[in-house]
């Protein structure tokens, strides 16, 4: 039995955004540009309102051009394909964000699809997801996943010949996730099987992983029997839950029973404090090269 070393997502991210602090600062005092970014939210969802909150505060914390739109939830798809039609055009906006799940009359597939690919932050657009897949480093990273590979690189975690089972296929992490793990690159290199909804198996499979990610927004679905004694595991779940001992009604747990989990693995990354910080300091990272790559600065 061992008690797994807490990776500090909170702590990694800060090294990032002082890290994107400096290139801002340069951008402007070498090229007198500053990045611009822009998170679109469409409605009001409330996860949704607490992400685009922190991205916009982060966004002027590093001293980007920010600006947070948010369009009521009734918004027609006209509308929004206009504000993107205006954003694509407008030099002040390098990176465009649409905060997911827009509601149900939005054609999530298609607002993407608007979005220009060189200010696609997100690395949602087929073309940006294309790019990576294929291992070409003049797109970006959709910023989760990006955030789970600088977590194992920052943690002396090298996936090279590792085993590492990914519980989750959506598009927004597990696929990119099994992308950027299987590439033929620096800090991947691993071996990557794709657990899902269908797979029959999935306790089988993970206790063979040497990096286990979870990322299927199930609380707590990945146990210790699950788990290798000294694997790693990332946890990219957030799930509220009902708690009534706590002032706003719930707590957040992530896709990992920590407690038990901690007892088996090597290093495991807490709920919150450990992928979502991540998430939004790979963002920051992505409107910098966005900002440069449309600017054709390459230092
Ligand atoms: N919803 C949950 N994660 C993300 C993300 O990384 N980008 C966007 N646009 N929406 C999200």
């Amino acid at each position: 039995m061992c008690s797994a070393e807490r990776i500090d997502g909170k702590l990694i991210s800060q090294k990032i955004h002082e890290e994107t602090l400096e290139e801002s600062k340069k951008l402007k005092e070498k090229h007198n540009l500053q990045p611009g970014l822009v998170v679109v939210l469409i409605g009001e969802d409330p996860a949704s309102q607490v992400y685009v909150n922190m991205k916009e505060k982060k966004s002027k914390e590093l001293g980007f051009y920010s600006e947070k739109i948010v369009l009521n939830k009734e918004a027609t798809m006209d509308e929004v394909l206009t504000l993107i039609h205006k954003l694509n055009n407008d030099p002040r906006v390098h990176g465009i964000l649409v905060q997911s799940p827009p509601p149900p009359q939005i054609d999530e597939e298609k607002v993407i699809e608007s979005i220009d690919p060189k200010k696609d932050v997100d690395c949602f657009h087929a073309e940006n997801v294309g790019k990576m897949l294929i291992g070409k480093t003049d797109g970006f990273y959709p910023c989760t996943p990006y955030g789970v590979m600088k977590l194992l690189e920052y943690s002396d975690i090298n996936p090279s010949g590792k085993h590492a089972v990914i519980i989750g296929r959506s598009n927004i992490v597990g696929k990119p996730m099994m992308s950027l793990l299987v590439q033929k690159a620096k800090g991947a290199n691993a071996t990557v099987t794709v657990c899902h909804s269908r797979t029959p198996n999935i306790p089988e499979l993970a206790r063979q992983a040497d990096i286990v990610v979870a990322a299927i927004g199930k609380p707590e679905f990945v146990t210790a029997d699950m788990v290798k004694e000294g694997a790693v595991v990332i946890d990219v779940g957030i799930n509220r839950v009902e708690d009534a001992t706590r002032k706003r009604g719930y707590r957040l747990v992530g896709d990992v029973a920590f407690d038990e989990v901690s007892k088996k693995a090597s290093k495991i990354t807490p709920v919150p404090g450990g992928v979502g910080p991540m998430t939004i300091a790979m963002l920051m990272q992505n409107a910098v090269k966005a900002c440069k790559m449309q600017n054709g600065i390459t230092d």
